[in-house]
């Protein structure tokens, strides 16, 4: 058996079952392999999975950009990837446990009724000599762009601050934002003040507030790179 085709087979089983990782050890010492090339063949094809794991981590990191509904085209997001997409909120970490995050996903003629809802507010909160057609009318015409809008929900448990319960539900949407990523959908938070009075519309209850609107839809802009400055300038270390 050539050399790398051997170097794939353990590290095919080099992190699972150690009835996997035995037999590809027996399959080692039938092909004339000691064991301790195998081990060291064990090690490498382990140091290759992570490598990978770390590039294609990084990748996902890096390209996520925050991509708004004018960019998104007429395409249904099937519920399988809106399920992947969830189920990945759900393993953010939490302190105490407490999973504060919540959703609501909102579909079809629910987000008719979510951009409705939103102008309405927007109409009923804003000072009558700040009100802007424009923005009014930017409220249907974003949803209606949108496939999907997931709102962002944060359950207040009492057991620790809110500021930990909002740091938790934001670590659950930045998995949500990576999947979307992953998955070739668009994304991104919005966060206009007028959320604060969607508690009617999304049926909360009295310890949970909305804190955002996740608008989703596929779309065909290409990785480009984000506006940042550099890491260095907000790190400092200590080190004695
Ligand atoms: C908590 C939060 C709230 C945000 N709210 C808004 C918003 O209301 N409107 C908006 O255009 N973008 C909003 N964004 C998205 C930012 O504009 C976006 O992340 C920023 O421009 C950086 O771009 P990037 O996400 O592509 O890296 C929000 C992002 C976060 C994390």
């Amino acid at each position: 058996m050539p050399f790398l085709q051997k170097l794939n087979r353990l590290g095919n089983s080099s992190n699972l079952s150690s009835k996997k990782n035995s037999r590809a050890e027996s399959e080692c010492q039938n092909t004339s392999l000691i064991l301790p090339q195998a081990t060291i063949l064990n090690q490498l094809a382990y140091i290759y999975q992570m490598t990978t794991a770390y590039e294609n981590l990084i990748k996902v990191i890096k390209e996520r950009r925050s991509i708004f509904p004018a960019s998104y085209i007429k395409k249904e997001i099937p519920l399988e990837v809106i399920n992947q997409i969830l189920e990945s909120a759900n393993y953010a970490p939490t302190h105490k446990l407490t999973q504060p995050w919540r959703f609501t996903v909102i579909r079809k003629t629910g987000l008719e009724r979510l951009g409705a809802e939103l102008g309405n507010l927007y109409k009923a909160l804003v000072a009558p000599q700040q009100f802007l057609q424009k923005k009014y009318d930017s409220f249907a015409e974003k949803t209606s762009q949108a496939d999907c809008v997931i709102a962002i929900n944060m359950q207040l448990s009492g057991k620790i601050p809110e500021w930990e319960e909002l740091a938790a539900v934001s670590c659950a949407v930045q998995n949500m934002a990576l999947t979307a990523e992953s998955l070739k959908v668009g994304a991104y938070w919005s966060s206009p003040p007028i959320i604060d009075d969607l508690g009617n519309f999304l049926k909360l209850n009295q310890n949970e507030k909305c804190i955002g609107l996740f608008y989703m839809g596929y779309h065909n802009e290409k990785p480009w790179t984000p506006n940042r400055t550099p890491i260095e300038e907000k790190v400092k270390w200590i080190e004695e």
